[in-house]
């Protein structure tokens, strides 16, 4: 009988923050006491059913020695192996991890940009995938009317309608070896998600939460603060 797949979660933190506008990198940026991709690790970490946890950073990473991971379980492990876009820098982890992993395992992709996951929302999402024959994602259904405008004239040139569109979250979760597949295929797919539906597979949607945010800009920030000080128990 095949052994039970097992978990990978891969926490891409090898980009540069350009948005956010600062010099230092924004997975390093001071969020609620710790540095933003502490929440992302200290959550997929809590989650039993996760076996590894892996941040995958860039090659010149000069930050993540000068922090203090100790409080985290030895199941957490960085590779200095980052590439020039998200997908680039997950396919070169999933890359390192051929000795390790099972065709069959389960690889699942979380933002280092998105701290304010809650463990229960993986959980949640763990129980929802984990016997599906194609993986899935967490997303949003739009709540906004949505515009196409003309770029040059900042006017709006069609409202299109809603019915049916996501906003995609992470984490997202694929097998293994459908997933090395896809991203070597389609290596700057903005989510793991395109990558796999460019193989022919539907990824299963599944409703994530609007506190789990992707900072991105820096008036992101005080927003993930205040979620992080939520969750910590302290009132809005
Ligand atoms: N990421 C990565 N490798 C890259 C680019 C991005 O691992 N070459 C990671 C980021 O560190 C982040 C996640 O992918 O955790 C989502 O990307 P994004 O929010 O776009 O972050 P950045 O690329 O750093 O920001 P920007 O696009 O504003 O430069
Ligand atoms: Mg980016």
């Amino acid at each position: 009988m095949p052994n039970t797949p097992r978990i990978f979660a891969i926490i891409p933190a090898a980009g540069q923050g350009t948005r956010m506008g600062d010099a230092l990198p924004k997975q390093y940026l001071p969020l609620a006491g710790r540095p933003m991709m502490f929440h992302s690790l200290e959550a997929l970490a809590a989650v039993g059913r996760i076996d590894h946890v892996i941040a995958v950073l860039s090659p010149l990473d000069r930050h993540w020695g000068a922090h203090d991971w100790s409080a985290f379980p030895e199941k957490i492990e960085a590779l200095f192996a980052g590439g020039a876009t998200r997908g680039r820098s997950v396919a070169n982890a999933l890359e390192l991890l051929e000795t390790r992993a099972q065709p069959d395992d389960w690889v699942l992709v979380h933002d280092a940009a998105r701290p304010c996951i809650a463990k229960a929302l993986v959980e949640q999402f763990l129980d929802e995938i984990d016997d599906d024959p194609v993986g899935g994602l967490l997303a949003m259904p739009l709540a906004d009317t949505l515009k196409r405008a003309e770029p040059a004239l900042m006017r709006v040139a069609e409202t299109i309608p809603r019915d049916g569109l996501w906003r995609a979250q992470t984490p997202q979760m694929f097998r293994y070896a459908v997933l090395r597949r896809a991203l070597e295929r389609l290596p700057d797919a903005t989510d793991e998600a395109q990558a796999v539906e460019a193989l022919g597979q539907m990824p299963r949607v599944v409703q994530g939460e609007n506190a789990n945010i992707k900072v991105t800009f820096a008036e992101d920030l005080p927003i993930a603060e205040m979620i992080l000080a939520r969750k910590g128990g302290v009132p809005l």
